[in-house]
């Protein structure tokens, strides 16, 4: 499989910038700002994976309907918990965390994910790419908090990046045979 076939991911984009509030912490204004520029980002392509989750939980068609319907809610609940971080970090940086869902639409990288599609093994494919999405943006996220000089930024996302990485294994152990 190619990359970036399979991987989801629109055309590259700026996210928006908003001003950041004082705050006492200690990482210089103009490394925030991108800091939390990304984070942002990386926010809308989280909570648009959670979406696409759900829209795969509840339409899915097919023999094995109840062991992956049952699977993406505890996916659901993973992301929602990383959602929660990225959003909480960005805000102690001193940014707005950027989440409702007309800001989510224009600033995710990710393209739409499908609603014409039904069997299980569409879903599962369909995730599995949006996985992807997200998983290639947050590995390098975790190179560029570092390299802005925020380590725990940096931490954070390999937390997600982990938790992006074990879901798409679960998805694709669906897709080969031993
Ligand atoms: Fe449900």
């Amino acid at each position: 499989m190619s990359g970036a076939k399979t991987r989801n991911i629109k055309d590259a984009k700026s996210s928006k910038a908003t001003a950041l509030y004082p705050t006492r912490n200690d990482i210089p204004e103009d490394q925030r700002a991108k800091l939390v520029a990304l984070m942002n980002a990386r926010l809308s392509e989280l909570i648009d994976l959670s979406l696409a989750i759900k829209q795969a939980h509840w339409n899915l068609k097919g023999l094995q309907f109840i062991g992956v319907h049952e699977m993406l809610d505890g996916f659901r609940d993973g992301i929602d918990a990383h959602v929660d971080e990225v959003a909480e970090r960005l805000v102690q940086l001193g940014g707005t965390a950027h989440g409702t869902a007309q800001d989510v639409a224009g600033n995710t990288s990710l393209k739409a994910y499908p609603t014409d599609i039904h069997k299980v093994e569409d879903h599962i494919k369909a995730l599995a790419d949006h996985y992807a999405g997200v998983g290639a943006t947050v590995r390098q996220g975790i190179d560029d908090t570092s390299d802005l000089g925020d380590e725990d930024t940096s931490d954070l996302l390999t937390g997600v990046s982990r938790t992006l990485d074990s879901n798409l294994w679960f998805l694709e152990a669906h897709l080969q045979e031993g």
